[in-house]
């Protein structure tokens, strides 16, 4: 069936439980566990509950609806997981509430055998290529009262047109493309996420302009890998439509900076290996899109890079920041780093140290390598005993956090451009914001101002926050 027609036969579902529920008023609670993208299907969830006549509760034990939006990308994920599904028992033994499990992890098979051995009482289990049947799924465990397992293992479709309910009135997420071809060897996300597909420029550009109208300032581009946005299409001679003369992800940045109302542009993740000139001259170009650039090193070290399969030497890399620091004013980066891969010797680590130490981030987000089923990394012999690995997270961690102090008296005395979020969540009196380099700012101001772009002086700084005072309104 077309994805357009299938989406169609879900709005009935969502009629049908909707119908089910009248007078009712069900509860529920989402979980979600995972990255950006995964933020973004729990949106989409949320979306569809609301609309069959569900409402949000953060107390699992009052909800009717427990649903859990899982990530694998490593271990403790499960762990958690697992926890909650245990503490769940005996909510569910007392009210019946219905327990249902999508997202990434339920696309492993052993994870899906263990739930169906130690975790019976669960209700609905569904993947990621099945999330817009969730209400087809809710309806049926509802109506049959039987246990549902949803699970393709395909590369995937593109589903527009769900319902989405977002977090934030403010900035919003918009998913542009769905899975990975890169198969970086430590990473099971093009496992359980399928092959690369991109969405089409209309259905992005419209997104977007709706947003624009419903009072959005900030837009964050969501895919595996954006800046090869269309690649696979072109590459495959899958037909698509340009609009507003979008045909790559250059293109895209250049039409979402011309929308009138937006006045951020945020994307993660691209690769360093597919940043073309292209996509360097639009950032530099257009004023809307910040000018903190999230650049997945993972190691620093050449011969572990080949090993991870990421197609970049050491000093590509380094090259590669160098031409954005030169073409691009006011440029920061942060960056994802993965300590501890299997075979690393001290000497490779110690390149990761020294690209940290030259390219001095903005942000570090840094992880422990772990162990992924199924990746041709977990297969290696040579692993990394897990006391090495914790011995150089803490070393890269100890360098990180010496450079944040230095990176944060840059600030003191500037006047930074702030999209204002909201009161502060530890200090009701003062505001909070960002900056265009993602950092926090709190700052004394008028509840007006929340939603709106606006100088601030920054006066000092606080290792995780800035503070700074209103300079005009
Ligand atoms: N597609 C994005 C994000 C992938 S997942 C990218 O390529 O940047 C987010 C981060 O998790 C990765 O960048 C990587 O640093 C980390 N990661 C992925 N697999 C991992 C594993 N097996 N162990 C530890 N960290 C991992
Ligand atoms: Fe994983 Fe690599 Fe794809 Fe990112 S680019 S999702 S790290 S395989
Ligand atoms: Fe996790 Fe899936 Fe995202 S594995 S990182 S939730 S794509």
């Amino acid at each position: 069936m077309e994805a357009e027609n299938e989406v169609k036969e879900q709005k009935e579902y969502i009629k049908k439980v909707k119908e089910k529920n009248k007078d009712l008023r069900p509860k529920y609670s989402i979980l979600t566990m995972g990255c950006q993208l995964n933020e973004n299907d729990s949106e989409k969830l949320c979306g569809m509950l609301e609309e069959m006549g569900y409402i949000r509760t953060d107390n699992p034990k009052e909800a009717d609806i427990n649903l859990f939006n899982t990530c694998c990308v490593r271990e403790n994920a499960e762990e958690k997981l697992f926890g909650k599904l245990g503490e769940l028992k005996k909510v569910k033994e007392q009210n019946g509430c219905i327990i249902a499990i999508g997202g990434c992890m339920m696309q492993e098979k052993h994870i899906t055998k263990k739930i169906k051995e130690s975790y019976p009482y669960t209700d609905i289990v569904f993947g990621t290529h099945t999330l817009y049947r969730f209400p087809e799924d809710l309806y049926k465990a509802l109506k049959e009262k039987k246990k549902i397992e949803d699970v393709l293992d395909v590369d995937g479709k593109i589903y527009e047109d769900l319902p989405i309910k977002r977090e934030s009135g403010i900035k919003a997420s918009v998913t542009i493309m769905n899975g990975c071809n890169n198969f970086c060897t430590y990473c099971i996300v093009p496992y359980v996420r399928g092959r690369e597909r991109s969405r089409m420029p209309k259905d992005i550009i419209q997104e977007v302009e709706e947003l624009a109208k419903a009072g959005y300032k900030e837009i964050t581009l969501l895919g595996q890998n954006v800046n090869s946005y269309l690649r696979v299409e072109k590459e495959k001679n899958i037909p698509f439509e340009e609009y507003e003369g979008v045909n790559s992800f250059a293109t895209l940045l250049r039409a979402i900076n011309k929308i009138n109302g937006i006045e951020r542009i945020r994307f993660v993740s691209p690769h360093p290996k597919d940043f073309t000139d292209d996509v360097i001259k639009a950032i530099a170009e257009c004023n809307k899109i910040c000018k903190l650039i999230h650049l997945p090193l993972q190691s620093g070290n050449t011969k572990v890079l080949k090993e991870m399969n990421r197609k970049y030497t050491k000093e590509q890399y380094l090259n590669l920041v160098e031409k954005m620091k030169n073409k691009i004013p006011n440029l920061t980066l942060s960056t994802d780093i993965i300590v501890g891969f299997p075979g690393e010797t001290e000497e490779e680590f110690e390149d990761t140290l020294d690209v940290v130490r030259k390219v001095k981030f903005e942000q570090v987000y840094m992880f422990i390598y772990s162990r992924r089923v199924g990746t041709p990394a977990d297969k290696i012999e040579n692993q990394i005993p897990e006391e090495i690995k914790h011995k150089r997270f803490d070393r890269l961690k100890e360098l990180v956090e010496s450079q944040i102090e230095e990176n944060n008296n840059k600030y003191v005395g500037t006047i930074q451009k702030v999209l204002v979020e909201g009161k502060s969540k530890n200090n009701e009196d003062m505001l909070t914001g960002r900056t265009d380099s993602n950092k926090v700012v709190i700052f004394e101001g008028n509840e007006d101002l929340i939603n709106k772009l606006i100088e601030i002086k920054i006066v000092s700084q606080h290792m995780w926050y800035l503070k700074g005072k209103i300079l005009k309104q």
